[in-house]
């Protein structure tokens, strides 16, 4: 006999979306693109989360401290299109609790 060993995914937090304070629950994702395309969120992604478009911006809203560094192709996009400090790439940040964050309206869309 086979034993099937069924594990939920644990819930470690949630993210908030403003303005409208939806409340999205973190689990094993990768990046907060991953989880907005879990919840159907919508966002663009044109380059399908490889850092190299900039269309998956997102505005943090909570504290600016709680951040992570940017690191790599975020940090080299951040530097060559004058990033302000809350501006994150969706693709490249990964959710954590207590993060707000907002989408720009231009920015909403499948893959756009
Ligand atoms: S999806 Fe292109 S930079 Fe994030």
């Amino acid at each position: 006999m086979e034993i099937v060993s069924i594990t939920k995914a644990k819930n470690v937090g949630h993210v908030k979306i403003l303005p409208e304070g939806r409340e999205i629950p973190i689990n094993s994702e990768s990046c907060l693109l991953a989880l907005f395309m879990k919840y159907k969120i919508e966002i663009s992604h044109v380059c399908g989360g490889f850092a190299s478009c900039g269309t998956c911006r997102v505005h943090v809203k909570s504290d600016l401290n709680d951040l992570p560094p940017r690191e790599g192709l975020e940090l080299e996009m951040a530097e060559d299109r004058g990033f302000v400090d809350f501006e994150r790439l969706s693709c490249q940040l990964t959710p954590y609790p207590g993060l707000e964050i907002m989408i720009p309206q231009n920015k909403k869309g499948s893959n756009k």
